[in-house]
């Protein structure tokens, strides 16, 4: 190199910002689009254990066209640290990798699809999407990743369940936007007198849920609607009305509204359990709260004491706030039907 060439770049602070950029934002944010795509594959499923040669892996993902491609993307991954190649082998390498490909860190690895697949669109395109008038829809979400990654704070809404259904009376619930239908399985399972009516807005969604309830033998107490909990139009007839993980489907303005509605499907007496991330908690919270304020059909997370007060709008007598995750804004409002209903 050329002495004035070296002199140029000692003086230039490009560079030094650039591999400073490259350490602590690209490498990171290259890895996890590679775990994403890995796992979204299930190539990170299918590597994991004695590991795969690329034509071993494109014939299971069903690859018939390029497979030259397959391993220049592999050779990336190996690059990045998250697979290693030996003799032709690939196999997982990084502690992230082997750990989000286990089965039981299912709900991990779907809140790290979420985190990329949907978090990140909402910051690249916030300004555009206000500069050309465009919304987030419902389709720019995938109700099966966003299930199973709500399964995260699953023992914290199971203790709440736990506490709001009495284990030995006969009892009516409602669930609104039941996801995956494991909750309601749960308070099937504390109670086995219960019978339940599981709604879900999304019709894929509410086809899963019904295949899970078949599948847990509950069809005889169970029953799943495809239907948007704003227009069932029934008796008020539940002891129990069960929301976990979705208020912020709805605009802030439409929640006194909707909750009014909830409770007017209550028999007397009858309490509604609702839990959620509410504002202040960790930074994927604060982004997916944006991400709903993008939305064409949702708000953003509540205030904890903003949506005691909707309850209490809502005509619902006593309202308790619960923080279910210590350090963390994730909260149980139970309330209860107990005023007149005023329609
Ligand atoms: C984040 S998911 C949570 C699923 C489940 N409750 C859980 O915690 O695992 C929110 C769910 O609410 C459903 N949902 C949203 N708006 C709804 C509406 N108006 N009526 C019924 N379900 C709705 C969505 O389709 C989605 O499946």
């Amino acid at each position: 190199m050329k002495l004035t060439t070296l002199t140029k770049v000692a003086t230039d602070s490009r560079l030094p910002l650039l591999l400073s950029l490259a350490r602590s934002f690209v490498t990171p944010l290259y890895r996890a689009a590679f775990l994403t795509g890995a796992l979204s594959s299930g190539v990170l499923q299918r590597l994991s254990g004695t590991g795969a040669d690329a034509e071993t892996l494109a014939d299971a993902l069903g690859i018939t066209d390029d497979r030259r491609l397959l391993r220049a993307w592999l050779d990336v991954g190996v690059r990045l640290g998250e697979l290693s190649v030996d003799t032709g082998t690939y196999r997982l390498k990084s502690r992230t990798a082997k750990a989000l490909a286990l089965p039981r860190n299912d709900a991990v690895a779907a809140a790290l699809e979420e985190v990329v697949r949907f978090h990140l669109p909402v910051l690249l395109n916030g300004p555009a999407m206000l500069q050309h008038g465009h919304r987030l829809t419902m389709a720019d979400q995938d109700g099966a990743i966003i299930a199973r990654s709500s399964q995260v704070v699953q023992p914290f809404v199971e203790e709440a369940i736990e506490r709001a259904v009495d284990p030995g009376a006969p009892l009516r619930l409602l669930e609104i936007g039941c996801g995956s239908g494991d909750y309601v399985r749960h308070a099937a399972t504390l109670n086995p007198r219960l019978t339940a009516l599981a709604v879900d807005y999304q019709a894929e969604v509410a086809q899963e849920a019904a295949a899970n309830v078949a599948e847990w033998g509950l069809s005889d107490r169970v029953e799943v609607r495809h239907a948007d909990v704003r227009e069932l139009d029934l008796e008020p007839q539940f002891d129990l009305i069960t929301m976990h993980n979705n208020i912020y489907y709805f605009p802030v303005e439409d929640r006194t509204k909707l909750l009014e509605q909830a409770r007017s499907l209550l028999a007397p007496g009858g309490r509604l359990l609702l839990t959620t991330s509410c504002r202040g908690g960790n930074l994927s919270m604060e982004v997916l709260s944006l991400w709903f304020e993008y939305a064409d059909f949702g708000g953003s997370l509540p205030e904890a004491t903003e949506l005691a007060d909707q309850l209490r709008s809502a005509g619902f007598g006593e309202v308790e706030v619960r923080r279910l995750i210590p350090g963390e804004q994730f909260c149980a409002f139970v309330a209860g039907n107990s005023r007149e209903r005023t329609a």
